[in-house]
């Protein structure tokens, strides 16, 4: 299950973040994150009923970390060719249900300044609750600073 799961993550990590930023996590980084037991991952297909046999099958994922009443979404993505016909927000809504479920009461994250992703996650009712001036360091044209966003589930 770890390795399908990893199989469909890696596809769409491979295509979706923009190399300019090093947000992309690799292969390692993901496999020792879904070791975790309170590490959980939520893939979707290109359609709502869209089948995942393949990990090229994979559209979307959501990579969340739970602790105590808090989720923390660690990682959002979408593969290009998918984007902007609801594949994120049917992840966030999956997303934000399970962590429910899990007994998570918020839900938090951090994203770089400027990502168009803030348009989603304020669809959705994030509010900024803090900035870190400069915390990404790896991007091509400067530091940028990171937004932190939180929503009571
Ligand atoms: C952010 C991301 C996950 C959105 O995925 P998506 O499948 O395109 O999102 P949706 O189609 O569900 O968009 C839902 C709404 O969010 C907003 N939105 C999403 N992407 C947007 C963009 N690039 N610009 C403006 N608004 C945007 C829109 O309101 C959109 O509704 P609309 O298409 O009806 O106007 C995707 O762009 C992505 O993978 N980006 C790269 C990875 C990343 O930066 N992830 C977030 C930080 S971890």
């Amino acid at each position: 299950m770890i390795d399908e799961s990893l199989d469909a993550i890696m596809h769409v990590m491979e295509q979706a973040f923009d190399p300019a930023y090093g947000e992309a996590w690799n292969r390692r980084q993901v496999g020792d994150a879904l070791m975790l037991p309170n590490t959980h991952c939520v893939v979707v297909g290109a359609e709502p009923a869209s089948p995942l046999r393949e990990p090229g099958d994979a559209a979307g994922f959501a990579l969340l970390r739970h602790a105590a009443d808090e989720e923390e979404l660690l990682l959002l993505a979408v593969s290009p060719q998918h984007r902007r016909r609801g594949v994120g927000r049917r992840l966030l809504v999956q997303a934000m249900l399970d962590a429910r479920a899990r007994g998570s009461a918020y839900l938090f994250l951090e994203m770089r300044d400027g990502n168009p992703a803030e348009f989603l996650y304020r669809e959705f009712g994030f509010e900024q609750i803090g900035r870190r001036p400069g915390y990404y360091r790896g991007a091509a044209d400067g530091p940028i600073d990171a937004v932190t966003f939180a929503k009571r589930l």
